[in-house]
């Protein structure tokens, strides 16, 4: 198929003309057309190490030839059969995904086509559980400030960010949500210090749940790691205090792994990290690391909640999507990436903290595995967010061929979350174009 476009600005001009205006603000003007491994290449010829995977999507690698091989394979016998059919790719992944689960047990899987759909899903699933289990609506799902869970009207209302709701009044007044403040000690909410502080704000949730709530608990959905408000790793101990409160009042644990999971954080799970088993699991990005599909996993005794016809979607198991995943899951097991990953997070992190000797605009380091998050502040005390920075950060990586994410809930994180196959060579390569930008915005 030819395409009309012969340049960068031929592709941005018709987007910018035909497209609805709520793509983000600082869209950066890379047309891409090709990639392999951590590398892309836009349309005019030029190469970048991606940095972000495509919001941390990418993990196994851009167009990785046994994934493209699967793609070939269901693209050419059959795309779409619905759930009124079965297909040979989605019986496959189901039985994959149940295996890798972080769940002792017997568990079972749904598939729908993104994040924000696995994680509606995943409330539906938990109030007709405790419906039909526990005689309770399960009401209230309990949430953390500065979280992100999709852009539908319900998972707005679960996100913890106020700029993703204003003009949404819908989203915010959806029944049952409370947001609750975050782990994050570089901010500490609570202005205390780790470990001094006992991990507070973990034990701050049964304060909500006492004096804040209804009193019928549905769950607390988490992000293992939060990573759209600013890659926020909470201390090790907190989930463990959180899951014994939230159970002793009968409610969930729902892990929201659509950006931590798939090996990204050194594990094939987020929540595997500390040590904590979830009730329920949403999935999504790296599950296919390039097409759009989603998923739920849950205990069967809480899947079972489901009847017939409670819940669907029409894309779900489609045939090319889940023969993507199929593969991606071998990949990750067989080039044991989620292993890789963790190698090469440390290594990234101590470049990171080395270049933070030096400059003094970086205000904290952050991160596990693959999911990094570099913290620019105007000045160390205050912990001024340097948002302009971040943006000029991310514009001058780009110049010199590196995409990189910035963002976070004070807009000022440089988010590195590359494909797990990046090479140490690329690590090196970065490290020292961050120092040259960094000196640029001290
Ligand atoms: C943790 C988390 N949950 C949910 C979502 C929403 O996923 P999707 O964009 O596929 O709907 C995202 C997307 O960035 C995410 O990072």
């Amino acid at each position: 198929m030819s395409y009309p476009y012969k340049s960068t600005d031929d592709v941005v001009n018709s987007q910018k003309k035909h497209m609805f205006p709520c793509t983000p603000k600082y869209r950066q003007p890379v047309v891409i057309v090709e990639g392999k491994g951590a590398v892309v290449k836009d349309i005019e010829g030029r190469e970048y190490i991606d940095l972000f995977a495509g919001y941390a999507a990418v993990n196994v690698g851009h167009c990785h030839p046994k994934v493209v091989n699967a793609i070939l394979e269901w693209a050419q016998k059959i795309h779409h059969t619905s759930y009124d059919y079965y297909n040979v790719p989605s019986a496959l992944l189901a039985e994959k995904l149940v295996q890798i689960l972080p769940m002792k047990g017997s568990k079972r899987v749904f598939f729908c086509v993104s994040g924000a759909e696995a994680n509606e899903g995943a409330i539906k699933l938990t109030r007709k559980y405790m419906l039909k289990f526990k005689h309770k609506a399960g009401l209230d799902i309990i949430t953390l400030r500065y979280s992100f869970h999709g852009r539908t009207h319900l998972t707005t209302a679960l996100t913890g960010q106020t700029k993703y709701k204003r003009g949404m009044a819908v989203s915010i007044s959806i029944p049952g949500v409370k947001v609750i403040p975050t782990p994050y000690c570089f901010r500490c909410p609570f202005k205390m210090k780790y470990p001094e502080c006992g991990v507070f704000c973990a034990y701050y949730l049964e304060d909500v749940i006492k004096y804040e709530s209804s009193g019928d608990i549905g769950a607390f959905l988490v992000e293992p790691v939060l990573g759209e408000g600013g890659i926020i790793v909470p201390p090790k101990e907190y989930f463990k205090i959180c899951l014994d409160i939230i159970k002793s009042y009968d409610g969930l644990f729902i892990a929201d792994e659509v950006q931590s999971g798939f090996g990204r954080t050194g594990k094939l799970f987020g929540i595997e990290n500390f040590e904590v088993e979830p009730d329920i699991v949403t999935m999504a990005k790296g599950i296919t690391s390039g097409l759009p599909l989603g998923a739920i996993g849950a205990k069967s005794e809480i899947a079972e909640a489901f009847e017939p016809g409670d819940h669907s979607s029409t894309w779900g198991p489609n045939a090319v999507t889940c023969a993507a995943a199929v593969a991606v899951i071998d990949v990750l097991l067989e080039e044991k990436l989620h292993e890789k990953a963790k190698e090469l997070g440390d290594y990234f992190i101590k470049g990171l903290n080395d270049l933070a000797k030096r400059h003094k605009v970086i205000g904290d380091v952050r991160g596990i595995g693959l999911m990094i998050g570099v913290e620019l502040v105007k000045d160390q005390e205050k912990k001024t967010p340097a948002t302009e920075e971040a943006l000029k950060v991310r514009e001058e990586m780009r110049k010199r061929g590196f995409l990189i994410g910035a963002g976070g809930a004070y807009g000022c994180t440089l988010r590195i979350e590359p494909p797990l196959m990046i090479t140490k060579e690329q690590i090196d390569r970065a490290l020292e174009a961050l120092d040259e930008v960094l000196k640029l915005v001290k």
